[in-house]
């Protein structure tokens, strides 16, 4: 089967090399030159583990391709994927749909034989209906329809999500459309994977509502952090006694920092809006919204407080900038607000992060970027964990000791324990394990 993929940011990067992986022709089209030459390069715009390899096999094999002209990325396509960007408009928190009506504009004008339009970016429900009525305005009906498939990629477990989902979600309101989609993840069937079929609306409000309940989940066992910390109770054992319960599930229940990312704040924020819209209350997403909001002020707070009260005048050694582990992502990152409140604290911070440093240079200022994680420790006043890489989960606690000039770890991904470090002297600050 031949398709389009329009947009090669994240979403429409991984799925256009995954859906080659499938054995499907797949022209990935972008506007930026300079992209689409390093990919026909096999170089990569972003970090994803496994899909460079991916890329490269399936360029070689003449599945893949990176173009600039939509044209000829649109000849013969039987379905072209929208994978454009919807960044949050300012104002309101709601997608801004730009990109995505330009690339279908775009696109009408290519469509010769019928194809099914198919949004991958994350859009707010009743999105499809706007993208059919600009189709329907410049095309004859029986060329096009228009489709919601949204994804679920976890950013660094992409491949992963998207060869082996939990389940796939396909938002078509014709028999015909459907038999496109069902054609194009037919090797998914073959392991059993459950392909939903829905309506267009269903299936974009099954985005949202997916985001937003695992984001709930963050805030809830975040807030329940808090309150562990106050009674001397351990968060982690209050997560694990609640996810056994088959009903609940242990995944999701990790507190933190506050969930970040191109995703989930984007989207909480986007899905408020859309209840605005349609004045229908959405009380629970929005405390979701604002808890996530106060808590990354609220850990500064906490690593001052581990600091004696005042980092004014103190160096505080930072390890992980990214939102999360395997990524050189730094969308809406609690180390993008953590730091600089340090910062107005009086604090100079000294970061080092394994991929997320070129990136973080454009966004943080007045920091000091260092190579090594124990660099960053060197004369620090405290040693504070943001994201839990797997290279800080084995720190050389004697080598950090000397290098500190005070013992002082807090650690907001609970990747270390009391236990680990009492024996060396250390202060240790976890989330919701310890009185502080
Ligand atoms: C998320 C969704 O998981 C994915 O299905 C969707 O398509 C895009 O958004 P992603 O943003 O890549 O994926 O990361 P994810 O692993 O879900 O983590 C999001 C944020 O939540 C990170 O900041 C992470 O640190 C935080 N998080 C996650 C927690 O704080 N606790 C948890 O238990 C899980």
């Amino acid at each position: 089967m031949k398709i389009a993929v329009i947009g090669t940011g994240y979403v429409g990067l991984v799925s256009g090399t995954c859906f080659s992986e499938f054995g499907h022709s797949v022209t990935c089209v972008d506007k930026d030159p300079r992209k689409i030459d390093a990919l026909n390069q096999n170089v990569m715009p972003i970090y994803e583990p496994g899909l460079d390899v991916m890329v490269a096999k399936n360029r070689s094999a003449r599945r893949l391709h990176f173009t600039t002209d939509l044209k000829a990325a649109m000849a013969e396509a039987e379905a072209v994927f929208i994978a454009v960007g919807t960044p949050s408009r300012r104002g309101d928190g709601q997608a801004d749909l730009q990109y995505v009506f330009a690339a279908v504009e775009e696109a009408a004008a290519y469509i010769q034989d019928y194809t099914v339009v198919v949004t991958k970016s994350t859009v707010p429900v009743g999105t499809g209906a706007k993208i059919n009525d600009i189709l329907a305005a410049r095309l004859d009906k029986s060329l096009f329809d228009v489709a919601s498939n949204p994804e679920f990629l976890r950013e660094g477990a992409a491949i992963e999500d998207f060869m082996r989902p939990n389940r796939v979600v396909c938002g078509a309101d014709t028999d015909r459309a459907q038999a496109v989609l069902k054609e194009l993840y037919r090797p998914l069937f073959l392991n059993e994977t459950p392909v939903l079929f829905t309506s267009r609306e269903t299936a974009e409000v099954i985005k949202y509502a997916a985001n937003a309940f695992l984001a709930t989940k963050i805030s809830f066992i975040n807030e329940m952090a808090d309150l562990c910390e106050k009674v001397g109770a351990d968060v982690q054992e209050v997560a694990k006694g609640i996810g056994l319960d088959s009903r609940i599930g242990g995944k999701f229940l990790h507190a933190g920092p506050g969930y970040g990312g191109s995703c989930f704040p984007k989207d909480t924020r986007a899905l408020v809006s859309t209840a605005d819209e349609h004045k229908v209350p959405m009380r629970i997403v929005r405390s979701v919204v604002e808890v996530n909001e106060e808590r990354k002020r609220a850990m500064a707070d906490k690593i001052i407080r581990a600091c004696g009260g005042s980092v004014d005048g103190k160096r505080i050694a930072i390890l992980g900038l990214t939102f999360k582990p395997n990524t050189d992502d730094m969308r809406e990152s609690p180390s993008l607000d953590i730091i600089p409140a340090l910062q107005a604290a009086g604090a100079s911070i000294a970061a080092h992060d394994p991929k997320g440093m070129d990136e973080a240079r454009e966004l943080l200022e007045n920091m000091e970027f260092c190579d090594d994680p124990y660099e960053a420790m060197k004369g620090a006043d405290a040693l504070v964990i943001l994201t839990e890489w797997n290279q800080y989960r084995a720190l050389d606690v004697g080598r950090m000791k000397d290098l500190l000039k005070a013992p002082v770890m807090v650690d907001l991904r609970n990747i270390y324990g009391r236990a680990d470090l009492a024996g060396e002297g250390f202060k240790y600050v976890g989330v919701g394990r310890c009185p502080e």
